[in-house]
């Protein structure tokens, strides 16, 4: 990997952002971090309180104000970004300029099935029933799709492939 080129990890919420970003980070020795977990010790408040105190569009300014300290970083960095982040300002483009987007694809069925375990903690799915969470996770995955698909790499998610990994090394 160049000098300076991070690796972004982009996709839908339950996509295993984080899951994969550390995998990797312990096999490549790369440094992980979460963007998500960046605004949170920031902010010194959780996602759901700052989704309730300002609000989504308030949450996209912390979040884009984050993104933007990627680039005092010293060395590249693997990034799990939020399942919005892509879709919001001029991110995508950013990221893209600062290194490399990888897209985690996985089907609607295997995102369901893990959110209706993970619904704790994000703010967007949280007050969903488990009977409107599939038609909402393919509205929105409809929506976001185009932004992801601009990604660099689009790696796709069989059930708990460790082949995933495999790949990530390889863009790495
Ligand atoms: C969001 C995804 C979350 C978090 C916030 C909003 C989204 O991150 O940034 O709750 O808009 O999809 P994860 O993708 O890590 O759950």
């Amino acid at each position: 990997m160049q000098k300076h080129r991070h690796l972004f990890l982009i996709g839908f919420m339950g996509s295993g952002k984080s899951y994969w970003g550390n995998k990797l980070s312990a096999v490549s020795g790369m440094p992980f971090i979460d963007l998500d977990d960046q605004i949170t010790r920031q902010v010194g408040k959780t996602i759901p309180e700052i989704f309730l105190e300002q609000g989504e569009n308030g949450f996209r300014i912390l979040e884009r104000n984050q993104l933007l300290q990627i680039n005092t970083l010293e060395s590249p960095t693997i990034i799990a970004t939020g399942g919005g982040t892509p879709c919001f300002f001029d991110n995508l483009d950013i990221m893209k300029t600062w290194g490399i987007t990888v897209y985690l694809k996985a089907t609607q069925e295997l995102l369901a099935a893990r959110l209706f375990q993970q619904k704790t903690g994000r703010p967007l799915i949280s007050d969903i029933d488990d009977p409107e969470l599939e038609a909402y996770i393919q509205e929105k995955l409809d929506k976001r799709k185009p932004f992801y698909l601009k990604a660099d790499v689009v790696l796709t998610q069989q059930n708990g492939s460790e082949n995933l990994l495999t790949a990530l090394i390889h863009v790495a």
